[in-house]
């Protein structure tokens, strides 16, 4: 199915009304996570801006990573999907103006990421999402773009939908006001087309896949690091050349089924491939803390990423204290974590997670409001959320209201496969934007979903 100028049709997520977890047996087998969303966008991205083919191995084919897709076709890239999670991007060296508005549906690293690509070149584009991303700040992506000499109009300020004129853009400096690795992606992509590049500066360091898949693709890309944070200096005028991409196991994904293994009495689960970047696995060095008995075997390279075999097993948990600097190398994993820690004995407190107010829903609150609903105490504050841990035995019984939140249906969920009541979410359907086959999955591992 070749296609390009707009042909790739990214459909809407369906959503049923609700899902139910109830608690089963033991959660036994061997399963492989989904690619690595984080990845899968930026190889798309690249790979549009790029002269020439990139192949892409085991893309994640969810709904937000098909916005993408969609998205670089509607500018000019020829794409192609070959087979399951095997995709052809065809770069023609740049983006062109596209036809139509740029829906990016759920995708906050979409849109942002897609907007910093654009700004480079002198068009206008016309970017709107659904109800959750139209809620969320785009002004730490403007700032920059701004002062780099891109332009906007927008209906409400710093919100979708937008519509920002690129081109000319000039060297720009930029410290991160907040751990952003889109943020900072945003800038190195505009940079690339700046008259003398770009420099971000990153107090806290995130994840670096732009960085690394850049140097992929041929760029020229320094990191350095100073007192004052990380340096990463983008020279201007730069040519892309399309490459390979093997897209590994996304540990956001890996999570859920690691996490479910943990908590629920007699399991095993080992998730093959998952990727072990040492600024995205925050996640397992507090389970870790806690007392999780996990493995890491067979750790390889492969693409330029560490990825390795993850196999957990049920565990008595303790509660620990998250230090705050490890929030970006785990900020989407704390719903599951906050998951883990009702299960655990003692209370575990995690600081710094002021950034979770602002992802698909305000994740503190939602977290705060199941698990309280599940019949837990919980701390909430502004920046941080403490749960007190039940020792084991969770009553459950919550109906969860996610707001179409991906991570917060799927963490309750996980939580309802070990308490005494089965727990509900509402808009399950919204899964499938970074885990198509999460319930499939979880089931052929011996969950109850239903
Ligand atoms: C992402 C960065 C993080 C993360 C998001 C993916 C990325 O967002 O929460 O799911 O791919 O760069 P922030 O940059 O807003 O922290």
């Amino acid at each position: 199915m070749p296609c390009g100028g707009g042909a790739v049709k990214a459909r809407g997520v369906k959503s049923p009304n609700h899902l139910i977890a109830r608690r089963a047996g033991p959660l036994k087998g061997v399963v492989r996570a989904p690619g690595d969303k984080s990845v899968s966008h930026r190889a798309l991205i690249l790979g549009a801006l790029a002269t020439g083919v990139t192949e892409i191995e085991g893309l994640l084919e969810g709904d937000d990573v098909k916005r993408t897709a969609a998205a670089m076709a509607a500018f000019g890239a020829g794409v192609e999907r070959l087979g399951e999670g095997r995709w052809r991007v065809e770069g023609r060296g740049g983006l062109s103006e596209p036809a139509d508005v740029i829906d990016c549906g759920n995708a906050g690293t979409g849109v942002r990421l897609i907007m910093g690509a654009a700004a480079g070149f002198d068009m206008v584009s016309t970017y709107t999402g659904d109800a959750s991303l139209r809620g969320r700040p785009m002004n730490r992506v403007l700032k920059p773009l701004g002062e780099m000499g891109a332009t906007w109009l927008c209906r409400a300020a710093g919100r979708l939908p937008l519509t920002l004129k690129g081109g000319n853009l000039k060297h720009i400096v930029y410290r991160l006001p907040e751990p952003s690795a889109q943020v900072k992606s945003a800038v190195l992509l505009a940079g690339l087309h700046a008259a003398g590049g770009a420099e971000v500066i990153e107090p806290e360091a995130t994840r670096d896949h732009t960085e690394r898949m850049l140097r992929g693709f041929g760029a020229e890309i320094e990191v350095r690091e100073a007192g004052a944070g990380r340096h990463i200096l983008l020279p201007g005028g730069q040519k892309l050349k399309g490459t390979a991409i093997h897209v590994p196991g996304d540990p956001s994904s890996a999570a859920f089924p690691l996490v479910a293994a943990l908590v629920t009495p007699g399991s095993e689960v080992t998730v093959l491939g998952m990727l072990l970047n040492p600024l995205r696995i925050g996640l397992l060095d507090t389970l870790g803390e806690m007392g999780a008995d996990l493995s890491v075997t067979n750790v390889r390279e492969e693409g330029g990423e560490l990825v390795g075999d993850v196999t957990a097993r049920h565990s008595a948990l303790e509660g620990v204290e998250v230090p705050a600097e490890r929030a970006p190398s785990m900020i989407d994993e704390y719903p599951i974590l906050a998951v883990a820690a009702a299960f655990a004995s003692g209370r575990t407190a995690m600081r710094g997670i002021g950034e979770m107010r602002v992802k698909e829903s305000d994740r503190i609150a939602l977290m705060a409001a199941g698990l309280t609903a599940c019949g837990l105490a919980v701390e909430e504050e502004p920046e941080a959320l403490t749960v007190v841990g039940s020792g084991g035995r969770v009553d459950g019984g919550g109906k969860v209201v996610t707001h179409g939140d991906h991570r917060i249906a799927m963490s309750h969920l996980i939580m309802g496969l070990a308490t005494e009541r089965p727990v509900s979410v509402d808009e399950p359907g919204m899964i499938a934007t970074s885990f198509p086959g999460f319930v499939e999955l979880m089931r052929g591992l011996g969950a109850e979903i239903e």
